[in-house]
């Protein structure tokens, strides 16, 4: 279904501006994408892309950089422009005056059209983690110990990296369109506090009750916290025509 919403913005605006997110929830998108690319033509040359975040201190050739990910399980596959990719520089020895330039190339493209997000655990969006403040623009973010462990798999025998690069909430809810994944029990508290909790910074995904275009996409498992899926399916069930994808 994200991938359906993807191939629409782009067949609307093939030099789209596309946020995209790493982490295990977008690879099944990614894989979609990347098949429609190689069977049904869907263009990249013309689009885009701004990553949410990059671990700082680890260089971009990394097995577990954001920028490996990004290339292994999708860039390489597809006709995206080099030159259209935009991840954050983990290494880069000025991170202030990286962030500010970060900002401003999303602007000079005219602002994201699509932004793609997971959610941590902890409900952090990128690595916002709890209590970011909410007007927040590209920045150093401290991890969560929650976040480190989380992460502790992808750097086997080595430190775990303490910080990351992340686009703000501010930059976030600027997007004009957000679609959230969630898949498994494990994200069920994050996505109920998101969806039904207050709009708190504590919760960062909970900032996109604020959104005027955001989506959730999740399954049975990440959803069995809500208290009003059955009201969600309903919707679902008796939406217009012209509001499904
Ligand atoms: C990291 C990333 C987030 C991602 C989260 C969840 O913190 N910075 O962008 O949403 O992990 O990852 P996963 O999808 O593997 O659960």
């Amino acid at each position: 279904m994200a991938a359906q919403f993807v191939a629409r913005v782009i067949g609307k605006k093939p030099n789209c501006v596309l946020g995209l997110a790493t982490g295990n929830t977008p690879l099944m998108l990614y894989k979609e994408l990347i098949r429609m690319h190689q069977k049904e033509g869907l263009n990249f040359s013309e689009v885009t892309t701004f990553n949410l975040d990059e671990y700082v201190g680890i260089p971009a050739n990394h097995p577990s950089s954001y920028h490996t990910y990004m290339w292994e399980h999708f860039f390489k596959h597809i006709n995206i422009q080099e030159h259209n990719v935009n991840i954050p520089d983990g290494m880069t020895p000025d991170v202030p005056a990286f962030c500010k330039k970060y900002e401003e190339a999303i602007k000079a493209c005219g602002g994201i059209d699509l932004q793609i997000l997971g959610i941590g655990s902890d409900g952090h969006i990128g690595f916002n983690e709890p209590t970011s403040s909410l007007a927040s623009r590209t920045r150093i973010k401290t991890f969560t110990r929650q976040t480190i462990q989380d992460n502790s798999v992808f750097f086997t025998n080595e430190n775990v990296p303490h910080h990351g690069i992340t686009m703000g909430i501010g930059t976030i809810m600027e997007g004009r369109q957000c679609i959230l994944l969630a898949f498994g029990k494990k994200k069920a508290d994050a996505v109920a506090r998101s969806i039904e909790g207050p709009v708190s910074s504590m919760v960062p995904a909970s900032i996109l009750q604020m959104h005027p275009n955001a989506i959730f996409i999740i399954d049975e498992d990440a959803a069995h916290k809500l208290q009003k899926r059955d009201y969600y399916r309903w919707i679902y069930q008796y939406k217009p025509d012209w509001q499904r994808i």
